[in-house]
């Protein structure tokens, strides 16, 4: 006999919002994450790793403190923490790993906290990371704590040296506008409800006057503008030392709008979920803005919760204009092109115009401010290329505080 052992989600018969559907996804117990994101990948930890070398040669502080939200099961930050230790830093390491999932954190604590050898402890269960105490100045530690990112403040008063989000900020929750070919604005609004077997994604298109808009846009574009989002980075960038750096990878756009046609058609492969767009026959909308992940089962024998996600395209615009006030800002792709070169065998190599290349690749003589300048002049273009090919993209940003 086969057994099938997946489990079987709640019943949601008053539709709840992306927010919710969300935090309900993460909540589930599940092995794994249903998608791998560039944290995974060697070349993005490897350029992460030279920043944070950089950032430690700069500041020359006695311990570095680390801040990751939305770390998962902490697979990213053991990750760093590895190839920190291998680098033989000299620095102690704080690492602060947040995330409001508490199966995701155990699953983590439960997995590496009894690894022998690694070169630094866990900790879990700390209520606010100003009642860990490091235990001598060369312990190197990761604080395992479970809080909302949203209205997270409570790092070291000290200050933080870099601050990490890979993948948080889609999940968040967003305001979408978009206009049609005559300029007309529209509210894009998204509830998810699950009456019966299958998950209902309700997609909804609500009239609105044009000054509702949260900037110009030209007729058939989309925007997104989050304050929950922009809240996160606020406090993240308060937290952060002057001369420390912030770094958002997610997918979305980098200018302050994008085109409804990059999510002009609907996604029709749902195995799970059926997505219910309004009924007006004349509105072209972008109809792929929200996104749905399933978490099911490939193979009869995978545990999957049947948990669907709902994601939207991060407004990188948005929070460039934020933190330009604040310091250096570099929005690079991430240039998917990049990765296909990879899997073809090829090397990264500097002047790829991405993070992984520009960062990965950082020399001894460089610097993380270096970089910045001397590719701040031409990121338009960069953007403008890999968008061409790719679209809508991932992008890397990455901000060094004045
Ligand atoms: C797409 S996963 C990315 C995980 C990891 N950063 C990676 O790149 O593999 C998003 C993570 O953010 C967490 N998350 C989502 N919203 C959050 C919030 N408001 N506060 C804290 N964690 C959140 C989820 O629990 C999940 O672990």
């Amino acid at each position: 006999m086969m057994i099938i052992m997946t489990s079987r989600p709640p019943k949601i018969v008053d539709p709840i919002s992306k927010r919710e559907i969300n935090r309900l996804f993460y909540a589930a117990e599940r092995r794994e994450l249903p998608f791998a994101t560039q944290a995974g990948f060697e070349p993005y930890q490897e350029g992460v790793v030279r920043i944070i070398r950089d950032i430690a040669r700069q500041q020359g502080s006695e311990r570095l403190r680390i801040m990751e939200l939305g770390a998962n099961d902490c697979s990213f930050a053991m990750d760093i923490m590895g190839r920190l230790a291998n680098d033989g830093i000299r620095t102690g390491v704080d690492y602060l790993a947040v995330d409001f999932s508490a199966s995701a954190l155990d699953k983590g604590y439960a997995r590496y906290s009894q690894m022998p050898g690694k070169g630094f402890e866990m900790v879990r269960n700390v209520e606010v990371p100003d009642s860990a105490k490091p235990n001598g100045k060369q312990d190197n530690v990761i604080y395992l704590v479970q809080r909302d990112a949203a209205g997270f403040k409570d790092a070291w008063a000290s200050g933080l040296d870099v601050v990490i989000m890979n993948e948080l900020l889609d999940d968040l929750s967003y305001d979408v506008y978009f206009t049609d070919k005559d300029g007309r604005a529209y509210r894009l609004e998204c509830s998810v409800s699950r009456p019966q077997l299958r998950w209902q994604v309700n997609i909804d298109a609500e009239r609105v006057d044009r000054k509702e808009l949260p900037v110009q846009m030209p007729p058939r574009s989309v925007t997104a503008t989050s304050a929950e989002a922009m809240g996160i980075i606020e406090n993240a960038a308060a937290l952060l030392r002057k001369g420390g750096v912030m770094l958002v990878h997610d997918y979305g756009f980098a200018d302050r709008y994008d085109s409804v046609d990059t999510y002009g058609t609907p996604n029709v492969s749902y195995k799970i979920t059926q997505v219910n767009f309004p009924k007006h026959p004349q509105l072209s909308m972008p109809y792929d803005f929200f996104r749905v992940y399933e978490d099911v089962a490939e193979f009869a024998f995978e545990p999957a919760s049947n948990m669907i996600q709902v994601t939207s395209p991060v407004n990188f615009g948005e929070i460039e204009a934020r933190l330009e006030k604040e310091g250096k800002v570099l929005i690079l792709p991430h240039g998917r092109i990049i990765l296909h070169k990879m899997q073809r065998g090829e090397s990264l190599a500097k002047g790829d115009d991405v993070f992984m290349s520009e960062f990965g690749l950082m020399e001894q003589d460089e610097t993380v401010a270096g970089i910045m300048d001397s590719l701040k002049p031409r990121q338009q273009e960069i953007i403008d290329y890999h968008g061409k090919l790719y679209s809508p993209d991932f992008y890397d940003l990455v901000f060094l505080k004045r």
